[in-house]
């Protein structure tokens, strides 16, 4: 504990983190033999629980075969293939898949191919599109594209200004959340239709993840 700094986390303040020596499916296990129910897939990234057989057995013959490759200028089958089965499942036009390594910098890029593409097209343009109260990440983009936050709030000089538009935020049983959704379409719709700098929008669809778990 005195050589890391924990996410999220008071270092003065909080308590002990627990000492997990294992996990299988939803639960944890802890160093003092107690088991932990993992309520939140560790932070939703254990979506088939821990330990899974399959998925452990798929890294473990990845890895004797090749672990990791230059992507410039190499290519290999695992990677094609997960783009081929992904690009399936887009809507059309969307026909390629850049492959990055955290939610967060998955964010960056996207921003950076929007903020490229106007440049290409010798049409700058610099104003982005997001839902109040998102949550995009931490990365300096990502955070700048979110809603501003105690987290974010310390940064916020360095952050580039965003357009925000209303979430249609609701829960079951509202019997107006087609007037709010509404509402929030026309909103966009006017923003987009006033400016010739809007470079993107950007939405995570279904929830706002760590922005709340909203059901729509
Ligand atoms: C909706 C959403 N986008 C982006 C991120 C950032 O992902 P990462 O933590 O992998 O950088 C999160 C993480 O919680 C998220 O909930």
């Amino acid at each position: 504990m005195q050589h890391i700094w924990y996410p999220f986390t008071q270092a003065k303040t909080a308590s002990p983190p627990l000492k997990v020596k294992s996990a299988e499916g939803v639960w944890l296990e802890l160093d003092t033999g107690e088991r932990v129910m993992d309520c939140i897939s560790s932070w939703w990234v254990n979506l088939h629980g821990h330990a899974h057989p399959r998925i452990a057995e798929a890294i473990y013959q990845q890895a004797k075969q090749l672990e990791h490759v230059i992507f410039a200028g190499f290519t290999h089958d695992p990677a094609e293939q997960l783009a081929e089965r992904l690009v399936q499942r887009l809507p059309h036009p969307l026909s390629r898949v850049f492959f990055s390594d955290n939610g967060s910098t998955a964010v960056e890029v996207a921003l950076k191919m929007a903020y490229q593409y106007w440049r290409n097209q010798n049409q700058p343009r610099t104003t982005f599109i997001a839902f109040s109260g998102a949550y995009h990440g931490d990365t300096f983009g990502s955070m700048s594209v979110g809603g501003r936050s105690l987290f974010s709030e310390v940064f916020s000089d360095l952050l580039f200004d965003v357009e925000y538009v209303p979430f249609p935020s609701t829960y079951w049983g509202d019997k107006q959340v087609a007037e709010k959704e509404a509402q929030a379409l026309s909103y966009l719709q006017n923003k987009l239709e006033q400016s010739d700098q809007i470079a993107a929008v950007i939405i995570e669809p279904l929830v706002q993840g760590a922005g709340g778990m909203q059901n729509v």
